[in-house]
Order: C-alpha cells, then sequence, then structure tokens
C-alpha cells in the first residue's frame, strides 16, 4: 500500500532436500509471470541448498539465504560471509529470525543481529530481511511495541541506508502455531513501527519501509492481511512450502 511493492518471502527453514526443493521449483516456475511492478517474491532455502536453488528457479524470483557472519570470513567454522551469498547470486538475506533469537543453543542478540545486517548491507550489497517481534509473554505484559522498537533500535545504530531494508513483524506467538494475529492486531503493530520509523529515523524510511506480518500465514487468511494499510507484505514458514504459496504471492491484488 501508499506505493510500496508488496513483498512476499518464503522461509524454508530447515527443511526440504534436493529433491523436494526441485519439485517445489519445478511448480514456482509454472505459474504465470510475476508482476514485478506489483510484488517482489524471495525464497530462503537451506544455506547449502542457496547456490543450486538460484540455477534452477525462474529469475523473476529472487533467493535469500536465513543467515549470515557478522564480517568477512577468516576462522568462523561453520559461519557463512556475506559475501558468500551474494557470491552465488543471492540478493537477500534474513537476520533477526526470531529462532536465532530465542532458540537456546544460538542466542542471537539485537547487537550481534544488527551488526550481520551492517556488514551483509554494507560490504557485501545484499538486501535485508530483518525480523523483529515479541514473545508471548511479552505480549501479555504490554511490552509488544517496546521489544519491537528495542529490537530496531539496535538496527539504527548499526545502519543509515534503510532502501535495502525490509522488516518483518513476527510476533513469535504466531510463529508455527496455527494461531495468526488477526489484522488488526498486525495492523496496530504495524502502524506504531512506522510511526517510530518517522520519529526516529526519518519520514521517508517510514513511508518507503516495507514491513512484513509473519505468523501463520496461509492462503486462507493472507487476503484479510494484506488489505491492511501498513502491511506490506509477508514472511511466510510452513505454507511457502507447497505450491500454493502462489496464493499468498497474489493476496495483494
Ligand atoms: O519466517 C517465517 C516464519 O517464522 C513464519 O513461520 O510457519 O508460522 O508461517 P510460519
Amino acid at each position: 500500500p501508499d506505493g510500496r511493492r508488496f513483498f512476499v518471502g518464503g522461509n524454508w527453514k530447515c527443511n526440504l532436500n534436493k529433491s523436494a526443493i526441485a519439485d517445489l521449483v519445478a511448480a514456482f516456475n509454472e505459474a504465470p509471470p510475476l508482476d514485478r511492478d506489483g510484488v517482489d517474491v524471495v525464497v530462503a532455502p537451506p544455506s547449502i541448498y542457496v547456490d543450486s536453488t538460484r540455477q534452477i528457479l525462474r529469475n523473476d524470483f529472487a533467493v535469500s539465504a536465513q543467515n549470515s557472519w557478522i564480517s568477512k570470513g577468516g576462522a568462523f567454522t561453520g559461519e557463512l560471509d556475506a559475501t558468500m551469498i551474494k557470491d552465488v547470486g543471492a540478493e537477500w538475506v534474513i537476520l533477526g529470525h526470531s529462532e536465532r533469537r530465542h532458540i537456546p543453543q544460538l542466542k542471537e542478540t539485537d547487537e550481534t543481529v544488527a551488526k550481520k545486517a551492517k556488514y551483509a548491507l554494507e560490504n557485501a550489497d545484499l538486501s535485508v530481511i530483518f525480523c523483529i517481534g515479541e514473545l508471548l509473554e511479552e505480549r501479555e505484559a504490554g511490552q509488544t511495541i517496546a521489544v519491537c522498537e528495542r529490537q530496531l533500535n539496535a538496527l539504527k545504530q548499526a545502519i543509515s541506508d534503510w532502501t535495502r531494508v525490509v522488516i518483518a513483524y513476527e510476533p513469535v506467538w504466531a510463529i508455527g502455531t496455527g494461531k495468526v494475529a488477526t489484522p488488526e492486531q498486525a495492523e496496530d503493530v504495524h502502524r506504531s513501527l512506522r510511526l517510530w520509523l518517522k520519529q526516529n529515523v526519518s519520514e521517508s524510511v517510514s513511508d518507503q519501509t516495507r514491513i512484513l506480518y509473519g505468523g501463520s500465514v496461509s492462503p486462507a487468511n493472507c487476503v484479510e492481511l494484506a488489505k491492511q494499510d501498513n502491511i506490506d507484505g509477508f514472511l511466510v514458514g510452513g505454507a511457502s512450502m507447497k505450491p500454493t504459496f502462489m496464493e499468498i504471492v497474489d493476496s495483494y491484488k
């Protein structure tokens, strides 16, 4: 809405394998061409499949990684320098996903996530899907906006150019639970985040930055969510690994 091109991301998380990806990509490749002025579509395979997915997927879909390292490569066993993602033709990276922030063995901090975003944007020329969102207990304690603003503030401290940043608001209680936020609940948060951007970054960043909703988005609930003024698209998990993901892609129409 308001001139912001709709955006639909599919986050495959730690799922699928080579042959399942081949089947899914074949289904996506058969869909009618995207209206490039109307929607951006990005899929994020597990990192080991980013390169091969890029090679078999049609070119009007972009490819994303799900994480990248905070800096230039070197002696960081198991990590990916963001420039390597770019090197295989992917254009995006998801950073700060709630699973990386909250899974006890991972526990990425606001600062770590913001550093990763800075490196990916400034050194690798990637675009960033920056995820934020509150836990159930934080929502129940009335801290939803404060938590999201704290997470965004870390990003604000780290970067100055927001033109290649997309924000994904994913309430943790709605992720993978089938408990989607109501259009009103999501719109309330999105509206507050846009105001925060206006007051803390700039009016143009507030007007132009796309704010996606994520958490149990499906073909059944996407149309109502997409109608909200401040919902500019989706980051989809489970429902992005089925051919009917294309119904979610079309929900802006
Ligand atoms: O990043 C997308 C995500 O966390 C939402 O997952 O399965 O609830 O759509 P899902």
